[in-house]
């Protein structure tokens, strides 16, 4: 192979299989598009397992190769169930329940830590024995920009996203030297199903718009280069690093914009 076709094949995912656990939705269902449209044989899993069936259905239709599964991220024998030896697999559920820290009840902090930070210990750590087995594999699962930064009700979210960043780097650190890669990905606000109580409050929606650099919000899509990124051989150096794709968000304090000359 010369030198730019090695270059090219860098994001090719031909032979490669993908499990996307939460493929029914969201940045789990782009996510698996986009592996299928780089090559990959790609597992549909979500507790929702006729919406990861319209994902795959969608993928083999427009000439991709995807089956799907039933996987719930809080019951260890579902996953088991479903792994078959996957070179990629993306973990993409969480819930938040968006309520001041005194409020939440114990029964809601349980509910978001069992599924954000429990579930995706049980995938990661499922997924990963058979990898490091095999000598290799990439791991990716999707962490926030709450990670980083708060805001009056986040609490018990971001803390479990933080949570994930930690898990990721721990288990880089002890697999890396076997082969596997994990990382963790930051989205900033996407319009999917998980945050339609803030599309729908025009003011909480536009400012969470102009919060960002770009001054909107992102699409799913826009997480899938990412993705497809750390599934590859164009991020083989690259594990236990947290990916951040908010349009900027973090970047900038967006509190105020002082008065600038032309
Ligand atoms: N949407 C955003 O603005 C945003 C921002 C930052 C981070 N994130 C993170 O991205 C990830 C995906 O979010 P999304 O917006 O695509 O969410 P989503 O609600 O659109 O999709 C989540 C999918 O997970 C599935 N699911 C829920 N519980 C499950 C379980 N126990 N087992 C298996 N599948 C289950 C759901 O059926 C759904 O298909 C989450 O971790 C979220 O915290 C989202």
């Amino acid at each position: 192979m010369g030198t730019l076709d090695a270059y090219r094949a860098l994001f090719d995912l031909s032979g490669r299989s993908a499990l996307v656990i939460g493929a029914g939705s969201g940045i789990g269902k782009a996510g698996a598009e986009a592996l299928a449209a780089f090559g990959a044989d790609v597992v549909c899993a979500d507790l929702d397992v006729d919406a990861a069936e319209r994902t795959a259905a969608g993928i083999a239709a427009d000439g991709g190769r995807a089956t799907s599964a039933p996987v719930d991220i809080g019951d260890p024998d579902t996953i088991r169930a479903v792994v078959a030896e996957p070179d990629v697999v993306v973990c993409t559920p969480a819930i938040n329940v968006r309520k001041p820290m005194l409020s939440i009840t114990p029964d809601e902090f349980r509910r978001v830590v069992d599924l954000n930070l429990a579930g995706t210990f049980n995938v990661m750590t499922i997924v990963a024995a058979g990898m490091a087995d095999r000598g290799r594999g990439s791991i990716i699962v999707i962490s926030s920009i709450r990670s980083q930064v708060v805001e009056p009700g986040q609490g018990v979210y971001a803390a479990t996203k933080a949570g994930v960043v930690q898990m990721v780097k721990t288990l880089a650190a002890e697999l890396g030297p076997r082969g596997v890669r994990v990382n963790a990905l930051a989205p900033g606000v996407v319009e999917t199903p998980l945050t339609e109580q803030i599309k729908a409050d025009p003011d909480w929606y536009e400012a969470y718009a102009s919060k960002s650099a770009l001054g909107r919000w992102a699409r799913p899509e826009e997480m899938a280069g990412a993705i497809v990124y750390l599934a590859s051989d164009a991020a083989s150096f690259v594990t236990g690093s947290l990916l951040v794709v908010d349009g900027g968000w973090l970047a900038v304090d967006g509190r105020f914009t002082p008065p600038l000359p032309e």
